[in-house]
């Protein structure tokens, strides 16, 4: 197992290795005097190790509740959120007790951000079961659920007391969502690190799990421990995601989310080499490897309708947006757009008007 500290405000590990799941409830035990846990899952991952992570929390002592709520992004909204809370209530959880996440970023975000508003705030464990949760959403303490004009729209920032991450639990993780989570570990190649570029475009992630969480993680915990409320550094995480989102958005959620991420970095490669930012060189590999991991690169929404959404997006402050801008393989940087370049920057990464 490894272990990676995470230096927040309120600091704490991530543990990573295969076969983690089934002890859980001791590992949360080492960091929890809790008599009880509400174990919130989707109905999908609930039937695949709802039972397991049940049965180690009793295990542990902890008296385990389950709250199960429909898979997928649509569940990501303050409904569930309240009946959420309201079950918090209803099995009498106190300030001293806690909320355990079990599943991908939706239930992450949403767990979260439930245990940051419980009480004024409870302790939450963070157990990840897939690709892209392991990798960027189960750490650094970004909470959220999605409000109708937008992807997480109201939140918190609430950092987990514990992140648990089993690879062997990617075993049951459909393709689509294998390949969503490539896109985000692509992400932390592309703003930091060459040599890990080169590892993934050698060998495919699924043959080097531990190694890819472990890197992934090492570099998120740098910029978290830097900028844990994502005012300066950290917005580096954001590459691809702000026209990601806004392709989010014009698929009205058909798309999932690394796909979006995808589209969103090929067009910020295109953008970058019509400005005489990035080299052709370094956007042709990028786009290599996005195809590689069989994510897509282009989209067929007009450029007036990914304006509007990406203007919608919590990035869009005071009329400008940061966006963050490749300027080689493992090289980007932060630039301040004004909200009225933004259609060029769509334009000129081939979104057609
Ligand atoms: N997912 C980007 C971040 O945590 O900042």
């Amino acid at each position: 197992m490894k272990t990676i500290h995470i230096s927040a405000s309120s600091p704490y590990d991530v543990l990573v290795g295969s076969g983690l799941l089934s002890g859980a409830g001791k590992l949360i035990r080492s960091v929890s005097a809790a008599a009880s846990a509400v174990l919130v899952t989707d109905d999908r991952v609930d039937a695949l190790y709802g039972d397991l992570v049940d049965a180690s929390l009793r295990e542990a002592g902890f008296q385990s509740h389950r709250f199960v709520f429909p898979h997928g992004e649509a569940s990501k909204n303050i409904s569930t959120w309240k009946t959420l809370l309201e079950y918090c209530c209803s099995v009498r959880l106190t300030r001293g007790d806690l909320i355990v996440a079990l599943g991908g970023g939706v239930t992450g975000d949403l767990a979260g951000f439930a245990a940051s508003a419980y009480q004024r705030g409870i302790p939450y464990v963070q157990i990840p079961t897939s690709l892209l949760a392991m990798v960027d959403s189960s750490v650094g303490g970004k909470t959220a659920v999605d409000l109708s004009n937008g992807k997480n729209m109201a939140g918190a920032f609430w950092q987990p007391a514990l992140v648990i991450c089993d690879p062997a639990a990617l075993n049951t993780l459909p393709e689509e969502e294998y390949r969503c989570g490539c896109a985000e570990i692509i992400k932390y190649a592309m703003i930091g690190s060459a040599a890990f570029f080169r590892q993934l475009s050698d060998l495919p992630v699924c043959s080097q799990y531990e190694e890819v969480i472990t890197t992934c993680v090492r570099m998120k915990q740098s910029y978290v421990a830097e900028d844990e409320f994502d005012t300066g550094r950290r917005m580096m995480l954001n590459f691809g995601h702000t026209f990601g989102h806004a392709a989010e958005a014009c698929s009205h959620f058909s798309i999932l989310h690394g796909q979006g991420v995808a589209i969103g970095m090929s067009i910020m490669a295109r953008a970058a080499v019509r400005k005489g930012i990035l080299s052709s060189r370094d956007r042709d590999a990028l786009l290599d490897l996005i195809k590689k991991y069989g994510l897509p690169s282009e989209c067929s929404w007009p450029a007036a309708e990914m304006l509007s959404a990406a203007l919608s997006d919590k990035k869009s402050v005071s009329g400008a947006i940061r966006l963050i801008v490749p300027e080689g393989i493992g090289s980007c940087r932060i630039e301040k757009v004004p909200a009225s370049d933004l259609l060029s920057w769509l334009e000129a990464g081939g979104v057609l008007s």
